[in-house]
């Protein structure tokens, strides 16, 4: 018998790229998780629009209307039962979630930052990595718990960083990758492949990549 699909509420605040790279990966008939629910705190940005496209129920709970974050939480939490979702994806959602949410979904509340954590937490990533020199930069999906940027870590993609890029050139050459690893990061979730054993992320049925990488290239290479 085939495992049921895990019910997937994606949480976004923009343009959505992230998001598409998921609805794109369920469109396989053996993919282990289905999006339920596409919720932004923004009304009208694009990844409204990628959802509405792809056929999916939207919400727009707008933190603006709401006190405080305790009750822009609760509703987003009503929402996300309602739809009886498993797995909470944040996929550029631009809101910090207190403790109580993220502790009554740890284990299920995923995220993606672009930066190779823990370097380079919270904003201006890719400006940080080019002013710092690092050789390689990247992006991360990881739980997520109380402290920002900290989880621990399913999936990784180092890319080099060059001597020419810009913020924006490196940007969109994370991009790319993060719009592999985050299907690969939730199907790992969904199947129950990636564990948090003593808080790192033991995963089971995956192949680790084995090969050092130097940049620049060693001379002669
Ligand atoms: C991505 O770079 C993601 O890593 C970060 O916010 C950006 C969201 O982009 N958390 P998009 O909305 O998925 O295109």
């Amino acid at each position: 018998m085939t495992q049921a699909k895990k019910r997937v509420g994606v949480l976004i605040s923009g343009r959505g790229s992230n998001l598409q790279a998921l609805i794109d990966a369920q469109s396989a008939p053996d993919y282990p998780a289905q999006i339920v629910r596409v919720i932004s705190n923004i009304p009208d940005v694009f990844g409204l629009e990628r959802a509405q496209k792809a056929g999916l129920p939207t919400a727009v709970i707008p933190h603006k209307n709401y006190p405080d974050r305790p009750s822009f939480e609760a509703a987003l939490n009503a929402q996300l039962k309602a739809d009886g979702v498993e797995i909470v994806c944040l996929a550029g959602f631009m809101r910090v979630l207190t403790d109580g949410f993220v502790s009554s979904w740890s284990g299920r509340l995923i995220n993606i930052h672009p930066s190779l954590l823990p370097s380079f937490k919270g904003l201006h990533t890719h400006e940080r990595a080019i002013a710092e020199g690092v050789r390689f930069s990247g992006c991360t999906v990881h739980f997520v718990v109380p402290e920002m940027d900290s989880g621990p870590i399913i999936v990784q993609s180092a890319v080099p960083v060059l001597q020419e890029d810009t913020p924006d050139k490196l940007a969109s050459r994370v991009l790319e990758q993060e719009h592999l690893i985050y299907p690969l990061a939730l199907a790992l979730v969904a199947t129950e492949r990636a564990r948090i054993v003593d808080g790192a992320v033991h995963l089971d049925g995956v192949t680790f990549a084995n090969q050092p990488l130097t940049n620049p290239l060693p001379r002669g290479a």
